[in-house]
């Protein structure tokens, strides 16, 4: 039941705020999605806990417009281009922590806010806890284009071929489709002014493998395929518990 899923978010949300934001967290990247909308429901019960000059660094307009509603002060990279701890959902992680992220279209300020992180940790329902990327997200990689570039981008992707032996995806051909807007006529615009192309690759065996294929083609902004960045991941359970790894 929908129930579940949301309290095993919590669930998961609570235990990583409150096992990483000490008092020695001074800038927190805030990740996107309806997971990390806990965490940070999390965060202002615990104020008084937390750092008190805590700067939160938002990840898209989403979690900023939430934490500015919380009292949360937030801010830049340019001002704050070190952060101590960064903390986000996903749609998808697999044995090695490697994620598929993107679901809201966040990906970009995303992977430049994790990337600028000292530790990134990743909290999801047990719906997302994978051995391999592709097995239980099927919605596809996405990736974010250019406008001007996106036909073309979509054009390369569909060419890509998993390769010989045990392959790339098992997808005989990658499938990339635009991402539409729910309630306009047209497709999603990304924070950035960008496209997004959700990618049916099938089951991923090589990411990192696959993600530097999408990353060289020109007019890609950035892949929602986050590699060798996480530090830990939560999980909550339909039981009440939280699996950790
Ligand atoms: C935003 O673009 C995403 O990367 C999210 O972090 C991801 O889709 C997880 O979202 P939920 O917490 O809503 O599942």
């Amino acid at each position: 039941p929908p129930d579940l899923v949301e309290q095993a978010k919590e669930l998961a949300a609570h235990r990583a705020v409150d096992n990483h934001v000490t008092p020695a967290v001074r800038v927190l990247g805030v990740g996107s999605g309806s997971t990390i909308v806990y965490a940070v429901h999390r965060l202002a019960a615990i104020r008084e806990r937390l750092h008190p000059d805590l700067v939160c660094v938002p990840t898209s307009f989403q979690s900023r417009q939430l934490l500015v509603e919380l009292g949360f002060r937030v801010g830049d990279l340019d001002e704050f281009p070190r952060v101590d701890l960064t903390i986000d959902g996903a749609d998808e992680v697999d044995a090695q922590l490697n994620a598929i992220k993107g679901g809201g279209a966040a990906q970009l300020r995303e992977k430049v806010v994790a990337a600028a992180s000292d530790t990134f940790i990743l909290i999801a329902d047990h719906r997302k806890d994978s051995t391999q990327l592709g097995q239980q997200w099927t919605q596809g990689v996405p990736v974010e284009v250019v406008p001007f570039a996106y036909a073309t981008v979509q054009r390369q992707i569909a060419a890509i071929t998993p390769g010989s032996g045990p392959g790339l995806f098992t997808a005989p051909t990658p499938q990339p489709t635009l991402r539409m807007a729910q309630r306009k006529a047209g497709p999603v615009v990304t924070d950035n002014g960008n496209f997004v192309l959700d990618v049916d690759f099938g089951r991923i065996s090589a990411p990192q493998v696959l993600f530097e294929r999408l990353i060289q083609l020109p007019g890609v902004v950035e892949v929602g395929l986050f590699c060798g960045m996480a530090a830990r991941a939560y999980f909550g359970q339909a039981d009440g518990s939280v699996r950790e790894r």
